[in-house]
């Protein structure tokens, strides 16, 4: 944290910033500075207003009863999420573009919004005559498909909660979250392709699914055609086959705003992954009205977000928040470089997005490829640029506003979690003055601040914890059958007060500059990854007798895995064995957590207590000088782990 502090600092020094032009000013969705007072001043009816703009089958009676660390939003409403992102807008939108699909191998297919209705409204009946009801789990592990987003709308229709899995997890971590939620309906595809070959999703699940499980039925999309051997008989259907008969209209459920709408499970400092849960009204409140201000979603904006919907950005701003807004979205199934290093920039090309929101990982990535793969495409249609998922360091910001934005559009960094299903510290485009490198401030009515362990504000210009100090409408309601985690959390470090474990600090003007995580959960590549679930993975291996991971600093990724090993009594170390852990842990959580780096050693530093010293490992593994080893047990120990491997950077 304190390196990234002294980088942001001599950023600061530099000051660069970038006010909103007048003509970007003038046509933006919220040009008025007022509105921060005028949300400070009544922040519920703040949110309210926003409600108002949408279709509710009965309206509130109370917007907020907060009885901390519950908070109940629009309390007494019904509505539905899938009416108000698919039949709300068939009155004016009939026939515009609602999603717009490209395959990874070149097809590509555009549902109007009358189309979305037909095929939400067909598979919600299907998911009924699989005996699917209101308050069910569904498990959907699919490829970026319009199945996807269709599948989640049904579910939404119906009132059954989903449960997407990101199709890298492995079937171990399919089974886990399987297990959690009850699902008795999983939804897959055969495959899905990625970066020419294919992603063996059904095979997967099968793997996930065998033996004792909750699962009954399987519906699998095909979109490889690679696995029709694999269907059973009994428990697997085929997509099409089941719409073919299916009706194309289906009552949307009046749903209690409080009812659950969908559980995604992310990492937290244990093995175990949370299934974050988050309701109807006020979920759909919050992703529509970010949305709307943040990235000033237009009548005739082609909006492209690049994310998996099997992470919460896809949740909330592939399908949610645009769909809400009657936007057109864009989604992409495939890899940024198949068959080339420019796919993206032809695919903004190709549509004529005017809106794009990626990773940092995925910008510096591309600032590695160099400028020769977007400057064989005419990006002039872009006229707003978002980031997520990471810090993203000046130099990428300002690489990605000239050679993706032409050195003319806004760039909004955007702070946000899983749990908070909304982005909360973001800015307005049409307002903000913007800082490479800083997602500037919270968003209106969301009250935000950094404090120290006590929990006292540290004021401008220092750094601290990031707090949320009230509730907002997209806010987690709690952890799939674990309230006691929830409590823990979240709310136990400082009383009724939202603790993001993220480090942050405010400059002179007050923005926030985000800082990492404070916590045991690495980022590697916006994807979060507990060191605990890669420790559990590696003692799982018969050859492991202990591990330690840390996230190491990393030029494309953010952060890396590195894991520190000791094997068992008469094990030797050999290369062939660390690329068999590696492999291990891919197999065991999926790709995204497989270690860049396994050191052997034959003890880890650990305090007179036992607690094993992480910051210790993190020195070594980046080649620093160790810091403060007076609490080691043994002091040797990290020592000889620094002679072993220290020179390797
Ligand atoms: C963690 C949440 C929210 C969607 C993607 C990740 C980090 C997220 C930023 C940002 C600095 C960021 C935080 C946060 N993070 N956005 N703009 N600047 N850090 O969701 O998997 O729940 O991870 O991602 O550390 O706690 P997630």
């Amino acid at each position: 944290m304190a390196e990234q502090a002294a980088s942001i600092e001599a950023l600061l020094e530099e000051g660069r910033t970038f006010p909103p032009s007048p003509e970007f000013a003038q046509q933006a969705n919220i040009n008025d500075p007022n509105v921060y007072e005028e949300a400070e001043r009544d922040f519920e009816g703040f949110w309210s207003r926003f409600a108002d703009e949408l279709s509710w089958f009965r309206k509130w009676d109370t917007v907020l009863e907060w009885d901390p660390p519950h908070a109940k939003w629009f309390v007494g409403a019904k509505t539905n999420v899938s009416y108000n992102c698919v039949d709300r807008h068939l009155a004016t939108r009939r026939n515009k573009a609602a999603i717009v699909w490209e395959g990874e191998p070149g097809d590509w297919k555009v549902y109007t919004y009358w189309d979305l209705y037909r095929e939400v409204c067909q598979f919600a009946n299907v998911m009924k005559g699989l005996g699917v009801t209101k308050g069910d789990r569904v498990t959907i592990y699919l490829p970026m498909v319009p199945e996807l987003p269709i599948a989640m709308l049904a579910c939404a229709r119906i009132g059954a909660a989903h449960s997407v899995i990101f199709g890298g997890f492995s079937p171990d971590s399919i089974r886990d979250r399987i297990e959690d939620s009850q699902s008795k309906l999983l939804i897959t595809a055969d495959g899905g392709f990625r970066r020419g070959n294919i992603v063996p999703l059904k095979r997967n699940c099968d793997e996930a699914i065998a033996g004792d499980t909750t699962i009954e039925q399987v519906v699998v999309v095909r979109r490889t055609g690679h696995a029709d051997e694999l269907m059973q008989g009994g428990r697997d259907q085929w997509w099409h086959d089941l719409m073919q008969g299916a009706s194309q209209k289906c009552e949307p459920e009046p749903m209690d705003a409080e009812d659950m709408l969908y559980m995604l499970y992310t990492s937290g400092t244990t093995g175990k992954p949370k299934g974050i849960v988050h309701t109807t009204a006020g979920y759909m409140v919050g992703t529509y009205a970010t949305a709307k201000w943040i990235f000033d979603l237009k009548e005739d904006d082609v909006y492209w977000c690049t994310a998996d919907i099997g992470w919460v950005t896809g949740h909330s701003y592939i399908v949610y928040g645009p769909l809400s807004n009657g936007a057109t979205t864009v989604m992409y199934e495939g890899s940024p470089d198949f068959p080339d290093r420019d796919r993206w920039w032809s695919i903004i090309e190709k549509y004529g997005c005017t809106i794009c929101y990626t990773a940092p990982t995925a910008i510096r990535t591309c600032m590695r490829w160099g400028e020769e793969y977007p400057e064989r495409h005419d990006l002039s249609s872009l006229r707003l640029l978002g980031s997520v998922g990471e810090p993203i360091n000046p130099e990428a910001w300002v690489w990605y506003r000239k050679n993706i934005g032409g050195d003319r559009v806004p760039v909004v960094d955007t702070w946000w979690q899983t749990e908070t299903g909304m982005i909360l510290i973001a800015p307005l485009p049409g307002i903000t003055t913007l800082k490479p490198g800083s997602a500037t401030r919270p968003f209106p009515g969301v009250l935000a601040d950094v404090v120290d362990e006590a929990g006292n504000s540290v004021g401008l210009g220092a750094g601290g914890y990031l707090v949320i100090k009230r509730p907002w409408p997209a806010m987690l309601r709690t952890i799939y059958g674990d309230p006691e985690r929830f409590v823990e959390q979240y709310w136990s470090r400082y009383p009724n007060i939202y603790f993001t474990a993220d480090g942050s600090k405010r400059d002179a003007d007050g923005d926030f500059w985000l800082l990492g995580r404070v916590d045991d959960v690495i980022n590697v590549s916006g994807h979060r990854i507990s060191t605990m679930e890669v420790e559990s993975a590696l003692v799982d291996h018969p050859t492991v007798a202990e591990s330690a991971s840390i996230g190491k600093n990393h030029e494309i990724k953010g952060q890396a895995v590195v894991s520190f090993v000791t094997l068992k009594e008469g094990i030797d170390g050999t290369d062939d064995l660390l690329n068999e852990l590696k492999r291990h842990v891919a197999t065991k959580i999926g790709s995204m957590a497989r270690p860049d780096d396994i050191f052997f050693t034959a003890e880890l530093p650990k305090t007179r207590s036992g607690k094993i010293m992480r910051r210790l490992l993190r020195d070594v593994a980046e080649g620093r000088a160790l810091g403060d080893t007076t609490t080691l047990a043994d002091p040797g120990v990290v020592e000889a782990l620094k002679e072993q491997y220290g020179d390797e950077e």
